[in-house]
């Protein structure tokens, strides 16, 4: 299946941390949109139920929080702004557009992917922070205990980067899947076509040896 010519482009743990992130990011969606209105309640009997939404909620963004801690020690190196990265910002209408002819070469990632990338670390840090105060107003670790004023300014800070993530999430996916086929072979088996990375990443394309 694989053509000698491809190029590696994920290590297996940089796609299991991606799909981990992924995936409990999706069940946080989906069972905070539960909470949100009682009429979406029912969004709940997907996983068991109120009670089991419930409980399990908290402790998926933890395991949101690990992978997302793990995929910011991995990656974040990688996803310093350059220079390249603001000639590619300053024509992002011509990518929102598929003129390829005047989008600025990119490296391993466009600066959309870097900005969606420090966004997503930015909102993960919101989630814990407010998301704690609500799930143990007792307090933890010496901090706390929360009083009504601090668990509702969390709640609607909480709320207000679930709106941001969820967005950001929607255009992550479609540029990740239908937008561009043959990226997300690249997360789900490790490896992308040359003609790919040439089309899509041609800085980095020209990094990797090979034609
Ligand atoms: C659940 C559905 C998701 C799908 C289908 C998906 C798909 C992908 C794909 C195909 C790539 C590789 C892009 C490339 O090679 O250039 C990627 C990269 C990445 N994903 Fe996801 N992803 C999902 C969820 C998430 C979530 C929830 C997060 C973070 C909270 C996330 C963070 C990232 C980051 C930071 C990158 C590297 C930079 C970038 O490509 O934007 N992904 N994703």
């Amino acid at each position: 299946m694989n053509d000698p010519s491809d190029l590696k482009r994920f290590t297996y743990a940089e796609r299991v941390t991606h799909w981990v992130a992924g995936l409990s990011f999706v069940f946080l969606l989906f069972t905070g949109l539960a909470f949100s209105h009682p009429r979406l309640f029912w969004i709940t009997n997907l996983v068991g139920g109120g009670s089991t939404a419930r409980v399990l909620h908290p402790w998926m963004g933890v395991l949101f929080t690990v992978s997302m801690a793990v995929m910011f020690a991995m990656w974040a190196k990688e996803m310093g702004i350059q220079d390249q990265d603001r000639a590619w910002l300053k024509a992002i209408k011509h990518y929102a557009v598929h003129d390829k002819d005047n989008v600025p070469p990119a490296g391993k990632y466009n600066a959309g992917q870097k900005l969606f990338f420090w966004s997503m670390a930015l909102l993960g840090i919101a989630y814990i922070v407010s998301g704690i105060p609500m799930w143990l107003p007792g307090g933890v670790l010496g901090v706390g205990p929360f009083y009504g004023g601090v668990v509702n300014s969390m709640r609607l800070v909480h709320y207000l980067s679930t709106v941001g993530g969820g967005l950001l999430l929607i255009v992550h996916v479609y540029l990740g899947t239908v937008a561009y086929p043959g990226t997300l072979r690249g997360m789900l088996h490790g490896s992308v076509s040359r003609a790919w990375a040439k089309l899509h990443h041609p800085l980095w394309q020209k990094d990797q040896s090979g034609p």
